[in-house]
């Protein structure tokens, strides 16, 4: 079994810095993946009460042999249920429609700030908390206006902030304001979702001199800019290959090289966390 590195929260928990991005994989199929992520060795399962797959990852856990404690459970709070009474009856119908008796991360899915709720969600994911059905909080595509604001009205910092991040749309300036609030930044679409970053040169070249994929170099590039990846695979072949990236190390320029491919209009579908809303 490959050894995923684990990263300690500021809340004293540990969560594993590779781990299993569930998005389209649903019902009996999306069972079968999530089996099989497990047995290829994932332990963290990426899912969200709006993927609708929270019953396919509790099945593919209650199926596995790995001990529920070895394993490390994320779902989130869709942006329609924010208000503070709904917010916690989400996550007790996330708990109810994946069969599990809490979660080991809950996010907040999106700010919506345009809404304006999310400091009241955050209130909810607190005390959820404090009731035991979610281990750590954190949040997802939160920029650092988003987060000041919550530590300022509820003095909780989130242990987790999950943002769009790959090579074409790196984020510095969130991954410093993250590291210096001891938020572990985790990358969503890590491989940008399998678009034309997999054939860029700089990158090919560069997974060449490792005897390694684009795939598998990107990856090791966000580990080594200390941000977690959640890579989604249906395939077993992507599913082996992406856990396959502890036996090789990029040197500073060959991470300043692949950093240099960020560019303005590198987001995947434009959702800018100031603008865009999801329900
Ligand atoms: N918080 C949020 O707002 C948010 C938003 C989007 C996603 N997410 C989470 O992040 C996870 C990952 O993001 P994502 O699914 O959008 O994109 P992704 O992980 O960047 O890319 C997934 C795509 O890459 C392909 N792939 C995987 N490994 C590969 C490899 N080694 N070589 C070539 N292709 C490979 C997959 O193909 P196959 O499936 O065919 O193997 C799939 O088409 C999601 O599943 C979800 O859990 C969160």
């Amino acid at each position: 079994m490959r050894m995923i590195p684990n990263y300690e929260l500021h809340d004293g928990n540990v969560i594993p810095l590779l781990g299993f991005g569930t998005y389209k994989l649903n019902g009996a199929q999306g069972v079968i993946s999530v089996d099989a992520a497990i047995n290829n060795g994932y332990r963290l399962l990426d899912s969200a009460f709006n993927y609708e797959n929270e019953g396919a990852v509790g099945e593919a856990v209650r199926r596995s042999p790995v001990p529920r404690e070895q394993l490390f459970i994320t779902s989130k709070l869709p942006g329609r249920h924010h208000k503070y009474d709904e917010a916690l009856a989400t996550i007790q119908e996330s708990l109810y429609r994946s069969g599990l008796d809490y979660f080991d991360l809950y996010l907040i899915h999106w700010p919506n700030p345009k809404q304006g709720h999310y400091v009241e969600a955050w209130q909810a994911l607190i005390q959820a908390q404090k009731f035991g059905l979610v281990k750590s909080i954190g949040v997802s595509n939160f920029l650092p206006e988003h987060i000041d604001r919550l530590i300022a009205e509820t003095g909780v910092t989130p242990a987790v902030d999950q943002v769009e991040l790959h090579p074409y749309w790196s984020q510095p300036d969130v991954v410093r304001y993250n590291n210096d609030h001891h938020i572990l930044t985790q990358a969503w679409s890590p491989l940008g979702r399998a678009n034309a970053v997999l054939q860029e040169p700089v990158i090919q070249e560069i997974a060449t001199r490792h005897n390694k994929s684009v795939a598998q170099t990107i990856l090791r590039w966000e580990l080594q800019l200390g941000v977690g990846v959640i890579p989604k695979a249906n395939s077993i072949h992507h599913q082996l290959t992406n856990l396959d990236i502890f036996d090789f190390e990029l040197s500073t320029d060959e991470i300043k090289r692949i950093s240099a491919l960020d560019r303005p209009d590198g987001m995947n579908k434009n959702q800018d966390p100031r603008e865009y809303e999801e329900f």
